[in-house]
C-alpha cells in the first residue's frame, strides 16, 4: 500500500487549470522528485497535499484511506510535513521553542528537558546540526531549514514535503542536506522534493514526475532517465515563430559587464558574481535561466537601481560608475521592467503623465521650468497612435493608466523607453501577462530597436522568446553566467541544462 496516493486531482484559478488530472504515487522510503519551470503546477500540488488549497476534484489516500486535509494541522497530525519556500518561523523566538511552539498538549507544564533531548536525539540521528537555544534571527537560511524539518521529524511525520528546499542553500549545504535526506529514507521516510534542476533530481530522487502548464507529461523513473530527457520533458513545447532578424550584430560593443557583482547582504541568495557580458550595437542577448537567479538584480544594476559591489558597467564606452537612475536613461539605458505596476508606472496618473515621467524635466517639455503642456499633450497622442495603445472610453489620453489593461500598459513603457536616444534597452520579461498580438508587438518592437543597431538585453522566462529573438542567448544560474550560446549553437537541450547549473562544458 503506498504511503501517499493522489487520483486525478484538478484545481482551477479563475479558470486556468494550475493542476489538471494529477496522478502521483509515494511509497515508504522513496524520494519522489516535482520537475517543472515557474509556474507549471508544482507548489499548486503540495499545498493541496498539505490542506492548504482545497481540490477541485480528485482524490487524495492517505495509507489507502480517503484523506482530505482541511489545514496544515489535521495533515501534520495524520503525518504530512511540509517545509514550505518561505518558511513560518519566528524570529524572536529559540530554535527549541520554534520546535515546541503549537504542539499538541502543549503548555506550561510541558517538560522542556524532554523536548530538548528529543530535538538534540532527531538532530544527531540525522546529521540536522542547529543549537537548540539560539534565536532564530541568529540562523543562516540554510540552519533554519534544518529547523524546520526537525520541526516536521519532531511532530513524527512520515511524509515530508520539501517546496524547493535547495534554492536557498550554497552547493555544499547541498551535498549536506542530501546526505540528510538519504538518512531519511534509510528509515522509511517518504519525501516529495520539488526542484528545477536537473543535477539534483538525479542525485536524490527514486522517481520524477515532470509537470509543465499544470499537466503531468512524465513519470519516469530515475535511474533509467537522464538530464537530456528531463528537460526536453520539462520544457516541452516547440520553438516556432521567426522573427525579422536582419544582418549581423556589428562589431562594436554598446554594453559591457566587468567582473560585476551587487551590493548584497550576508546571507542574501540574490547576488550576482562576477559577470562578464557584452552586447553589441544591433545584437539582442537573450538571458535565460530560471528566475530568481539573478536575472532582477543584472537589469537592477544596469539601470542603477541596486548599486554595484565591484566590477565596472560602460555604455558605448562610457563608465556608467557613479551615475543614478536618471543619468543612466538620459545616457541611454532604457528599462522595461518585470514588474509593470510597481517599477515603471504610477497607475494613478494619466497616460501623458505616465508618458513623460522620466523627461518632464526637459525640453520640449520643460523650459526655465515652466511646463510646456501642448508639448506633453501631443506627445502622449503621437506616442498613443505610434504604439497602438488603446484605452478605451472617451478620455484618451487622460485616461488613467489603471484602467489599461496590460499589454496596452506595457505598450505604454515601451513608447516611453524606446526613444531616439536610448543606446540599450533592457527588457525584462517583457512579453509576460499580455496576449498574443500585444506579445508579437512587443517582440517586434525589440527586433526594430536591435535592427536599428541598438543593444538589447533580452530579459525572459520564456525560452521559446529568447530562442526566437536572440543573437546570442547567455544562462544565469546562481547569479552566475554559467554559459553563452550562439543563436547557431544554441538547442532547448543545451540551454534546459545550463539552466539547471550543469556547466558548459558538459552541456555540449
Ligand atoms: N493562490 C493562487 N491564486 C491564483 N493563481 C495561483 C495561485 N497559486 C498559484 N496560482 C497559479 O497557478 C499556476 C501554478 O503555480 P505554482 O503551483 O505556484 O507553480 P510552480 O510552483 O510550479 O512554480 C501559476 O499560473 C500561478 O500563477
Ligand atoms: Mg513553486
Amino acid at each position: 500500500m503506498s504511503l501517499l496516493q493522489l487520483k486525478h486531482i484538478c484545481k482551477s484559478f479563475s479558470g486556468v487549470y494550475a493542476n489538471e488530472n494529477i496522478n502521483l504515487s509515494v511509497e515508504k522510503g522513496e524520494i519522489h522528485a516535482l520537475l517543472g519551470e515557474n509556474g507549471a503546477g508544482k507548489t499548486t500540488l503540495v499545498n493541496i497535499i498539505f490542506g492548504l488549497y482545497t481540490a477541485d476534484s480528485g482524490e487524495i489516500l492517505w495509507k489507502g484511506k480517503p484523506a482530505d486535509f482541511a489545514s496544515p494541522k489535521e495533515a501534520i497530525e495524520a503525518g504530512v510535513g511540509m517545509v514550505q519556500q518561505h518558511f513560518s518561523l519566528v524570529n524572536k523566538m529559540t530554535v527549541l521553542d520554534n520546535i515546541i511552539l503549537n504542539l499538541k498538549g502543549n503548555s506550561f507544564f510541558l517538560d522542556r528537558a524532554a523536548a530538548r533531548k528529543k530535538l538534540t536525539d532527531l538532530a544527531e540521528k540525522y546529521g540536522l546540526h542547529v543549537n537548540p537555544d539560539a534565536l532564530i534571527s541568529d540562523l543562516s537560511v540554510g540552519e533554519q531549514q534544518r529547523v524546520e524539518i526537525l520541526k516536521a521529524l519532531y511532530r513524527d511525520v512520515e511524509l515530508l514535503i520539501l517546496d524547493e528546499p535547495t534554492g536557498v542553500l550554497t552547493p555544499q549545504e547541498t551535498t549536506h542536506f542530501f546526505e540528510v535526506l538519504r538518512n531519511l529514507k534509510k528509515e522509511g521516510y517518504g519525501i516529495i522534493i520539488i526542484t528545477h534542476r536537473m543535477s539534483e533530481i538525479m542525485a536524490i530522487s527514486d522517481k520524477v514526475t515532470i509537470l509543465r502548464d499544470g499537466k503531468q507529461v512524465a513519470d519516469l523513473t530515475t535511474k533509467d532517465t537522464n538530464p537530456e530527457e528531463l528537460s526536453a520533458y520539462m520544457i516541452g513545447r516547440e520553438l516556432s515563430e521567426d522573427y525579422h532578424i536582419e544582418g549581423s550584430p556589428k562589431n562594436e560593443v554598446m554594453l559591457e559587464l566587468k567582473h560585476v557583482s551587487n551590493c548584497h547582504r550576508k546571507h542574501s541568495r540574490h547576488k550576482l558574481d562576477d559577470i562578464s557580458l557584452t552586447i553589441h550595437k544591433g545584437e539582442i542577448l537573450g538571458i535565460a535561466g530560471v528566475e530568481g537567479n539573478g536575472q532582477k538584480e543584472l537589469a537592477e544594476v544596469i539601470t542603477g537601481i541596486q548599486k554595484t559591489g565591484s566590477g565596472e558597467i560602460l555604455l558605448d564606452g562610457a563608465s556608467l560608475a557613479g551615475e543614478g537612475i536618471r543619468e543612466r536613461y538620459e545616457a541611454g539605458v532604457s528599462y522595461i521592467s518585470e514588474d509593470r505596476l510597481q517599477d515603471s508606472l504610477i497607475t494613478g496618473m494619466s497616460i501623458t503623465e505616465n508618458l513623460i515621467l522620466r523627461e518632464y524635466k526637459k525640453s520640449p517639455f520643460a523650459r526655465h521650468s515652466l511646463v510646456n503642456m501642448s508639448a506633453i499633450r501631443k506627445n502622449a497622442a503621437e506616442k498613443m497612435q505610434q504604439y497602438h495603445v488603446r484605452a478605451s472610453g472617451k478620455s484618451g489620453i487622460d485616461t488613467p493608466v489603471k484602467l489599461l489593461s496590460g499589454g496596452n500598459q506595457q505598450k505604454l513603457i515601451i513608447a516611453r523607453e524606446l526613444h531616439d536616444h536610448a543606446k540599450v534597452i533592457i527588457a525584462s520579461q517583457p512579453t509576460r501577462g499580455l496576449d498574443i498580438g500585444a506579445t508579437e508587438f512587443v517582440r517586434q518592437q525589440l527586433t526594430e530597436q536591435r535592427n536599428a543597431g541598438k543593444g538589447v538585453m533580452l530579459i525572459s522566462a520564456d525560452l521559446e522568446e529568447i530562442m526566437a529573438l536572440s543573437d546570442r542567448i547567455a544562462v544565469l544560474f546562481g547569479g552566475k553566467i554559467v554559459g553563452i550560446l550562439s543563436r547557431e549553437e544554441a538547442t532547448v537541450q543545451k540551454i534546459g541544462l545550463l539552466m539547471g547549473g550543469i556547466k558548459e562544458e558538459e552541456a555540449r
